[in-house]
């Protein structure tokens, strides 16, 4: 598949030979005598806002009164208290021609009063206003000029209207040198004499990050992001690896906030503004704020969080460990203090611990730990301990303050769901007893007093502690662990449940929640069944659905053609597209699995992956790389024990381009 952004770069080629055709090729960048740097003052902490692209991209709803309504909010809803500053206008705010004077000239139907007097507006209400264009011939929407060639016309114009803030995109550059256009628009902006910050976007493409700290106040490290976690996640792991290159007045830019645009729950969101934070990035808030919920106007508001990015020292947090999707982050904070974020990037809630001493604080007796989201204040000996829940992050400010003594341990709960492999779904079947453990462990350096450990599920399950679940003393660093056995009525219906444990103990509490699964297995047959005959318990692909008895077509279910792998045409198997996994409940009582594996002939060029077969947790075999050209392999593997079998087919480490991979006969043999 090609990517949106190759297709745009089609458009950009196709573009530019249309420049060259017409005889324009030649752009003369309109530099000013060169300034050795940026130093415009700006942006000593990263800069924080509006811009309309992720709500609206070039929409009807990007207008004055959109803009208007923004300004206002930000004044009446806390935002301007909490810092937010710029009110930016993001592509498709002019007209797609310029003027006789070869001036822009604003979008009639959107902005129907102009931008000076947007400007004017937004200025009214003690706020700043930004604008953006391209480095290029068009901007990327391609539906109004860029400033390529015009640098000094522009920049003077923008000055005369107010303008504080400018986005400068990297379509349609015509190939001419990154350093080049945007030393030009640097030197355009310092020319006017007003003081306009400088955000330089061109996705990470020249590694601004070596060269633009005298020219940007802000350099995008990446791609578009879009409103979905597999997008921030990738997002926050290009970024995170340049934190050294981040500084006042010059900052990397994983791009602007979703927070509130509906594509992520709000755990998600939490995790996207509390990584944002502690990686000092710019905050920009992108969703409509005039249907923002409670829940979205809370995150962007959390004055504890936005202390952490806006800290003054300048310092952008960077891991410490990132190890089984359990990342450390760890910002050090002017006053002395360190931000630790511990963010589970997996899918199902894990335990992240740190200390204070991997944080960076010198050795002390206790310290104080305050969650920036639940803004409670604990205190420890060093640990730094939480369950964190599935793609969340718990976020805390750590010092070795000399007060710790006054506030009460940190004690934190965890339930231990027992699966059959990391990562498996957490199934409980109704009707029947699971046994399980939570563990509270005091992480200060005082005892924890009267402590009592209790676990709730749904109205009508059985919860029963099987062990000891209080304790009038839980000294330092004890854990005071209880096993339960709990059960799902026989009738529960299929579907995830919460289970929540709970510690309360003098002065204090905490709890953590697990959603398990109730479900109602069946092992396969007895004797040997084509495993497309079969229910599998969860499949995902990389691209449209997994296919039952015929190739993967990427989109629709049943778009795909008769199995073949090098001519050999199959009656049976499933067609996938990597990366993928089919998984399947065995229930210890399968011996083995086979299947002939290869890239499906629909694909003439550029399939490349490996195909796995995993018992539980252990891989029973590989097929190692096989590509377009390659015959069918024969896979076969003994499954012998295991409750689960899973048949997974990776990329073969080039990306998933034309990755169409066939398990052709796929067969299980089960006692
Ligand atoms: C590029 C930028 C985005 C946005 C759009 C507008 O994709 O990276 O942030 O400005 O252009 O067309």
């Amino acid at each position: 598949m090609r990517t949106v952004r190759s297709i745009r770069s089609l458009a950009s080629a196709v573009i530019a030979l249309a420049v060259i055709v017409a005889g324009a090729a030649t752009i003369t960048l309109a530099s000013a005598p060169p300034a050795a740097a940026l130093d415009n003052g700006l942006a000593l902490t990263p800069q924080m806002g509006f811009n309309n692209w992720n709500a609206t991209h070039c929409g009807p709803d990007f207008n004055e009164a959109m803009v208007k309504s923004i300004a206002d909010l930000f004044v009446s809803s806390g935002l301007k208290d909490a810092g937010y500053q710029y009110v930016n206008l993001d592509d498709c705010w002019a007209e797609q021609n310029r003027d006789a004077n070869g001036d822009y000239v604003p979008n009639a139907t959107r902005f129907p009063h102009g931008i000076k007097a947007l400007a004017d507006y937004v200025h009214s209400k003690g706020l700043k206003f930004g604008l953006y264009t391209s480095a290029g011939t068009l901007t990327c929407a391609q539906t109004m000029p860029g400033s390529l060639g015009h640098e000094q016309q522009d920049a003077k114009l923008w000055a005369s209207w107010g303008v504080d803030y400018l986005k400068y995109d990297n379509c349609n550059n015509q190939g001419v040198d990154a350093q080049k256009r945007y030393t030009a628009m640097r030197d355009a902006l310092k020319a006017t004499g007003r003081p306009i910050l400088f955000s330089m976007c061109e996705w990470g493409q020249n590694k601004p990050w070596l060269w633009a700290k005298d020219v940007g106040n802000s350099w995008r490290t990446t791609g578009d992001i879009s409103d979905n976690y597999a997008s921030m996640l990738s997002i926050v792991h290009q970024n995170m690896a340049l934190a050294q290159y981040a500084g006042p007045g010059h900052w990397n830019d994983p791009d602007m906030l979703e927070v509130g645009n509906g594509g992520m729950n709000d755990t998600e969101y939490r995790s996207h503004f509390s990584l944002w934070s502690v990686m000092a990035a710019p905050l920009l808030i992108g969703s409509d704020l005039r249907k923002a919920s409670a829940e979205t106007m809370q995150i962007l508001t959390n004055k504890d969080v936005i202390a952490v990015d806006q800290d003054r020292l300048g310092v952008q947090g960077a891991p410490i460990s990132t190890d089984g999707g359990r990342d450390v982050f760890v910002k050090p904070l002017a006053n002395g203090d360190r931000a630790v974020a511990l963010f589970n990037e997996s899918d199902s809630p894990q335990r992240i611990t740190t200390s204070a001493k991997a944080a960076g604080l010198p050795a002390a007796p206790g310290y104080a730990v305050r969650d920036l989201w639940a803004h409670t204040t604990r205190e420890t000996a060093g640990t730094i301990a939480a369950t964190v829940p599935a793609h969340g992050t718990v976020m805390v400010r750590v010092s070795a303050s000399r007060r710790w003594a006054m506030y009460p341990p940190a004690v934190d709960t965890g339930i231990d769901v027992p699966v059959a492999y990391p990562g498996a779904l957490p199934i409980i079947q109704p009707g029947t007893a699971t046994s399980m453990t939570t563990a509270v462990t005091n992480s200060g350096r005082l005892p924890a007093i009267k402590v009592r450990s209790d676990l709730t599920g749904p109205d009508g399950w059985t919860v029963q502690a099987t062990t000891r679940r209080t304790t009038p003393v839980l000294a330092s660093n004890r854990t005071l662990a209880t096993t339960w056995t709990v059960q799902p009525p026989a009738d529960a219906k299929p579907g995830t449940y919460d289970l929540t444990a709970k510690a309360a103990y003098l002065g204090a509490s905490a709890e953590s929640t697990v959603q398990v699964l109730v479900l109602k297995l069946t092992a396969p047959p007895s004797g040997t069944s084509y495993l497309s005959d079969v229910s599998w318990l969860r499949a995902s692909n990389g691209w449209g659905p997994v296919e039952k008895d015929m190739s993967n077509g990427e989109t629709a279910a049943g778009d795909g053609h008769p199995i073949t792998i090098n001519g050999t045409v199959y009656k049976k198997g499933l067609g996938v597209h990597a990366p993928s996994s089919v998984e399947y409940y065995t229930a210890k009582k399968c011996t083995s699995v086979s299947a002939d594996v290869g890239v499906d002939d629909e694909k003439t060029a550029n399939g490349s992956v490996t195909f796995e077969l995993w018992a539980d947790g252990t891989k029973v075999a590989d097929s190692g790389l096989l590509t377009t050209a390659d015959a069918a392999k024969h896979l076969t593997a003994d499954v012998g024990g295991a409750a689960f079998v899973r048949l997974i087919v990776t990329d073969g480490g080039n990306g998933n381009d034309s990755d169409h991979a066939d398990w052709a006969d796929a067969q299980i043999t089960c006692s």
